[in-house]
């Protein structure tokens, strides 16, 4: 069949100059999410995107996917007059399903239900709710569909039917070049109204067949900030519960963001006020204290996080211990049973097993060994202003609270850096090094005196 996105309005209601569908939720754009949607239909459907307002931001974010036509519509002239441009892309054979960008969560199963329910007639997505206000209600006569009316255009006693038009739409493409073509835009907003193709259908005898969306959200249109956010926490709501059926202990499924993907594995706990994002696999028995960022990471087996760690782009290990306040960045590999403490910063390094890290350190552009105490307030100085250069540390070596290493530069075996040492050359193995001046006692100095 023909999918075509409505996708060109511009969004008034949302006060932004990013279009509408642009507009994110959990992290992506509304569009993406109905696209996604429409390629879980099957691959071998037409997709047809029509933008408008915004189009060469829209056109430039899904620049990489070959899968889907754009039609232009210049001028917003109404959902009718967008399908219209859409039309010389359809297949006329096919039916065509009618999706809208700002409809992000709606749900496959929901829409195979409405293409089987449409046969060769039209099908229409409908949903009862408590509080119908903006959108189209469904005329009914002896239960048959006979129009769409929309909230501006509608009777007080139009308005009080609660069964809404979601949008979503099944129609014999066939007949779409007379019906859009001859649709009027006399009504309140001077639009070509798509649903008006509903009372056409009737009156040429075409059968109107509807569906009903189990669900209020998935078919819950966002045109301000303010659905936006509900329907964010709704997406959220729904994650939080999939993963709790999954075994996962969430301390407050209200208090936890998926924006993208999380894996979890056998008992994993996860605190409140975590934001996870790219994809994210947490092994078995990890645990995730509070207010965590964690994005594109993996996790290994019984690792423990502990609360406010920021981490992109990093891979753990099984037992390891980290935080609270650790950062690592994009390139970091920690091996099994690592400790990372407070306040210490891991970027494009490799710390091996066992190794400790546990206050107040910038480790950058080092490949550690196994077994290795830094101590406090380490730095390792990979960059002299234009160069980056890497710090190797072997097995067992033991640095020394308040070193600096000039990379680049190593540490041997076993090697002791003292305290306060700043390491410009290679520090042998299993040796001492210090550099740091030597201490002295001055005797009998005497502190100075106020003249009285
Ligand atoms: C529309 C329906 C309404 C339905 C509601 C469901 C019409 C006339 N009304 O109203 O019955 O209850 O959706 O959410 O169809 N668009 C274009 N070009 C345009 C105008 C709109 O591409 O010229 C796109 C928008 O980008 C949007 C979608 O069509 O994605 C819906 O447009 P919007 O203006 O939000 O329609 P509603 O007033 O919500
Ligand atoms: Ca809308």
């Amino acid at each position: 069949m023909n999918i075509v996105i409505l996708a060109a309005g511009m969004g008034k209601r949302m006060r932004s100059r990013l279009p509408k569908v642009l507009q994110p939720l959990a992290d992506k754009p509304m569009l993406e999410h109905v696209i996604e949607k429409a390629r879980l239909l099957g691959s071998n459907n037409r997709l047809i995107v029509v933008i408008g307002h915004g189009a060469e931001a829209v056109k430039a974010y899904f620049e990489k996917d070959e899968d889907i036509t754009f039609a232009l519509q210049a001028e917003q002239l109404g959902t009718g007059h967008a399908l219209l441009q859409a039309l010389p892309y359809c297949d006329q054979s096919e039916p065509t399903l009618v999706l809208l960008g700002d409809v992000p969560l709606i749900r496959p199963e929901t829409l195979k239900n409405l293409v089987q329910a449409a046969g060769s007639g039209v099908g229409l997505l409908t949903v009862r709710l408590d509080n119908p206000r903006g959108y189209g209600r469904i005329v009914r006569q002896d239960g048959a569909v006979c129009a769409i009316v929309e909230e501006k255009d509608a009777t007080d006693e139009q308005r009080a039917i609660n069964e809404v038009n979601t949008g979503i739409m099944v129609l014999p493409t066939r007949y779409l070049e007379r019906w859009l073509n001859e649709l009027g835009n006399e009504n309140a907003q001077g639009e070509y109204y798509l649903t008006d193709v509903i009372a056409r259908a009737v009156s040429e005898a075409v059968a109107v067949n509807s569906a009903t969306a189990q669900t209020a959200t998935e078919v819950e249109g966002v045109n301000n900030k303010v659905q936006l956010a509900a329907l964010e926490r709704a997406y959220q709501k729904d994650n939080a519960l999939r993963l709790m059926n999954d075994g996962v202990t969430l301390i407050d499924p209200d208090r936890i963001d998926v924006r993208g993907e999380l894996v979890c594995g056998k008992d994993v706990t996860i605190d409140v006020g975590c934001i996870f994002s790219g994809k994210v696999v947490l092994g078995d028995g990890v645990r995730v204290g509070a207010y965590c960022v964690l994005k594109d990471v993996e996790i290994g087996e019984e690792t423990e996080i502990l609360p406010f760690c920021h981490f992109d782009g990093a891979q753990v290990g099984k037992e390891a211990r980290l935080g609270p306040y650790s950062r690592l960045r994009p390139g970091t590999t920690l091996a099994d049973q690592t400790h990372i403490g407070n306040f210490v910063e891991i970027k494009k390094s490799v710390v091996g097993l066992g190794s400790k890290v546990n206050h107040l350190s910038y480790i950058g552009d080092t490949d550690m060994g196994a077994r290795v105490n830094i101590g406090a307030g380490t730095i390792t100085c990979n960059y002299d202003g234009v160069n980056k250069f890497r710090t190797t540390i072997l097995d067992d070596a033991f640095i020394g609270s308040d070193t600096q290493l000039v990379a680049p530069v190593t540490v041997g075996k076993g090697a002791t850096l003292g305290a306060g040492t700043t390491l410009t050359k290679n520090a042998p193995d299993g040796e001492l090094t210090i550099a740091r001046a030597r201490q002295m006692t001055i005797k009998g100095w005497k502190r100075p005196t106020k003249n009285k």
